[in-house]
């Protein structure tokens, strides 16, 4: 009998007839619209494995309900909306698609920033609004990237990916990160500083943590107010990370210049959040790693770590080694 499982969203067709060769599919046929729980609570019950998206929340709670599930197969690095120890406990594998999204995203960072630092989207915005009467010296002007000082939260691959485009712009780089990198200070010139100095040096600060309940608010209120006046913030990890109310207010009294977010504590964000109401904020639906040939290759790397688990096999990106594959070949 073919394994089931259950698939949160409409998939590239090559991928999903790789997946039906070998398994039962049931899909969620929605392409715009999250699998509502209710929906997802009924369909793990009889799935083997799971397909997902980072808009389910797959906590405990839903676990309970999934006695014959085997793998969880998450079509994102980041995985906090996963409740790993749950998973863990249960003996289910959980797979992420990382390093696949490391250029994507550090490119997306880069354009984030570059887009803030030029108010590129308010430019935009000026212009066809008809606002825009003569050329004038000093109309629209901004930040300098060139040569600045970039200050990166978490060196991990996206981050040292961030650090390489910066060398090209002769930035000078400070990196904060839980370990320090040794081999990339020397490769890429980057200087180990604590967070303090970093985000009081720095004229851009990019968040590249994971998400986990350590890095909740790491920028706050006491953060924020070691900025330079003239700092940028740039965030494509995830919105929790960051007390959006401080942010709001740093923003709107002038405490920092400017900010480029690609994530939200909530997403979708509300159209009334007050951060969208600033023009010092670019704002991006999360789309870090949203090139079309990396978004194909991470539901293929996705589909892969499924059909692996599923068949007996250690998948290639187990986040919980912990739960041996051969143990829930059943
Ligand atoms: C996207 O945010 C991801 O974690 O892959």
């Amino acid at each position: 009998m073919k394994p089931k499982i259950y698939v949160t969203r409409k998939l590239n067709e090559g991928i999903l007839a790789k997946l039906e060769e070998t398994c039962e599919v049931t899909l969620w046929e929605e392409e715009n619209l999250p699998v509502p729980r209710e929906v997802l609570e009924r369909e793990i019950r009889e799935a083997d494995g799971l397909f997902c998206l980072l808009t389910e929340q797959i906590d405990a709670a839903l676990l309970e309900k999934a006695p014959r599930l085997k793998i969880i197969a998450n079509l994102a690095v980041g995985y906090n909306h996963i409740d790993i120890e749950a998973a863990t406990a249960k003996g289910i594998m959980v797979t992420n698609t990382p390093g696949v999204l490391t250029e994507t995203t550090a490119d997306l960072t880069f354009a984030l920033l570059m887009a803030t630092a030029r108010r590129l989207v308010e430019s935009s915005d000026y212009l066809r609004r008809g606002a825009w009467v003569t050329w004038s010296p000093m109309l629209l002007t901004g930040q300098d990237v060139y040569g600045s000082t970039l200050g990166i939260i978490g060196l991990g691959r996206i981050g040292e990916a961030v650090a390489r485009r910066a060398k090209a712009f002769d930035m000078k780089v400070y990196y904060h990160n839980r370990t320090r990198k040794p081999e990339a200070e020397e490769q890429l010139g980057l200087e180990y500083c604590d967070m303090a100095t970093l985000l009081r040096e720095s004229d851009f600060v990019c968040i590249l943590v994971p998400y986990t309940p350590g890095t909740r608010h790491l920028i706050g209120h006491n953060e924020l107010a070691l900025m330079k006046q003239s700092a940028i913030l740039i965030n494509t990890s995830r919105g929790g990370i960051i007390d959006e109310t401080a942010l709001y207010y740093a923003l709107a009294e002038g405490k920092i210049w400017a900010a480029g977010l690609d994530v939200f504590e909530q997403e979708p964000v509300p159209a009334n959040h007050p951060l969208l109401t600033l023009p010092n904020v670019v704002t991006l639906p999360h789309i870090g790693s949203a090139s079309i040939k990396t978004r194909l290759r991470m539901a293929d790397i996705a589909a892969d770590n499924l059909l692996k688990g599923l068949a007996g096999l250690t998948p290639p990106n187990l986040v919980n080694p912990q739960v041996d594959a051969r143990d829930t070949k059943r």
